[in-house]
């Protein structure tokens, strides 16, 4: 039997839970400060589901290794069955990532591919990022996410980043500045996810 991610006597009773994905892995990353930013607009009313990170990097799956395609639900790897346990945990998602090369990030489509039906019918709500808000990754996404089956929201949180704010590494100087136009797009997300849920 795989192991149990989260205690049942943690779990909080009677609410929503909203899986938010750091969709990328790289050492150096903004994804990590994104999600922290986009966290701080969750749980603001009762009615709001708990969200809780599920981190790409974290987590650490291998390359797709599954003999049988993950539509059959026959996982032979631990590392499947924990990721599976994980996920069907979970009754919405909210993925935030880059736009690479106009595409998204290989951490993601690979951690999507490892499963079918613990995604099947669930909300997924979008937070992409780029210099042009990273439309063009977020709708290969979009695609995606069809193709599982998942119920899109209307609402897409995109996340203009230009070169001017960031340092020679490529870190944000002033995060709450840079994001403080999209507050707004964030809260309309939690909103209508909320309303998704309930
Ligand atoms: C492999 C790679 C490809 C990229 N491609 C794009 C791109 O197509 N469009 C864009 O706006 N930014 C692009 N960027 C810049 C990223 O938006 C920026 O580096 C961002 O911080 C990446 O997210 P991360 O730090 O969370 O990995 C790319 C960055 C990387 C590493």
């Amino acid at each position: 039997m795989s192991e149990a991610p989260l205690d049942d006597a943690d779990a909080p009773q009677s609410t929503r839970r909203v899986g938010v994905v750091i969709g990328s892995n790289r050492p150096n990353r903004n994804c990590e400060g994104i999600t922290e930013w986009f966290l701080r607009f969750s749980g603001q009313d009762d009615a709001a589901p708990v969200f809780e990170v599920v981190d790409l990097g974290e987590i650490d799956l291998p390359f797709l290794d599954e003999p049988m395609m993950p539509a059959l639900g026959n996982y032979q790897h631990e590392h499947t069955l924990r990721w599976s346990n994980l996920i069907s945990s979970f009754d919405a998602f909210i993925f935030v990532f880059p736009q690479y090369n106009w595409g998204y990030p290989a951490v993601l489509k690979n951690a999507l591919d490892f499963l079918y039906a613990e995604w099947r019918d669930k909300p997924a709500g979008l937070v992409s990022y780029g210099t042009r808000g990273g439309e063009k990754g977020a709708a290969q996404l979009k695609l995606v996410l069809q193709g599982l089956h998942m119920r899109l929201l209307e609402h897409h949180v995109e996340l203009v980043i230009s070169l001017e704010n960031v340092d020679e590494q490529g870190l944000f100087q002033d995060i709450e500045g840079t994001l403080a136009p999209f507050v707004e797009s964030a809260q309309q997300m939690v909103t209508e996810l909320t309303l998704a849920l309930n």
